[in-house]
């Protein structure tokens, strides 16, 4: 399998690339846009096709790539059923498995960050978007976050195989990749807690609005296509 791992400073976002073989079509998650001609050219560079662009959620710090990766490639968009960007292709319901030329991505509606996120799995690794995040959870007090929602998302991840990878669509602190057996071990807000503690972590975490959050939601809902006043 191809895959990479890509990390976007501004908002230290987390896109992943995967494919099941060279020649074959790639599937990108969570790409951000700006960074469109790095994409386009890393798919050339590793001998594969644009396929699909997925975005976990309905991001609220920085603008989905979607649309405009579909306009230059003609790859297919992919959100999950509750999103309400209606520019995507296609949504995806909670069990069901998007065939990605050898790739089978099985889809998991894991609302909690967002009451619209997805969160996506291979057999030996799951993207979480900002559900569950390394050591850490995302965050659950706009776009409909609700920490008890999370709570029992994340609970429905851990009862995945210790050993499965978890790589998160943000980190803030330098790691890349975790596992489901280190998170229910180690992750402070998770390991050891109730879902009332979580709750309460939940709602004492007083987080700024991200910087960009009035221009990525909306634009996000169109796939990223920013509209000038
Ligand atoms: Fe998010």
């Amino acid at each position: 399998m191809i895959f990479r791992q890509l990390f976007e400073r501004e908002t230290s976002t987390y896109t992943y690339l995967l494919a099941a073989r060279p020649g074959g079509k790639a599937v990108l998650i969570d790409p951000v846009h700006g960074f469109e001609d790095m994409y386009v050219q890393l798919l050339g560079q590793l001998g594969v096709a644009p396929g699909w662009a997925i975005d976990t959620h309905t991001h609220a710090d920085h603008i989905t790539a979607l649309g405009e990766l579909r306009d230059r490639t003609g790859c297919q968009t992919v959100m999950g059923e509750t999103s309400q960007a209606s520019c995507v292709d296609r949504h995806v319901r909670d069990g069901e498995v998007l065939d990605c030329d050898g790739l089978s991505l099985t889809a998991w509606f894991t609302p909690g960050h967002t009451d619209e996120s997805f969160t996506f799995l291979l057999p030996d690794r799951v993207f979480t978007g900002d559900l569950l995040l390394y050591r850490g959870t995302g965050r659950t007090d706009f776009q409909s976050g609700d920490a008890r929602k999370s709570w029992r998302s994340i609970q429905r991840l851990f009862a995945l195989p210790d050993a499965t990878l978890v790589y998160a669509g943000h980190d803030y602190k330098g790691w890349t990749v975790s596992t489901i057996g280190e998170e229910k071990r180690f992750n402070p807000r998770l390991a050891g807690r109730t879902e009332d503690e979580y709750v309460a972590i939940m709602a004492a975490l007083n987080l700024p609005r991200p910087a960009q959050m009035d221009v990525a939601v909306p634009a996000n809902l169109a796939c990223g296509q920013v509209r000038s006043p």
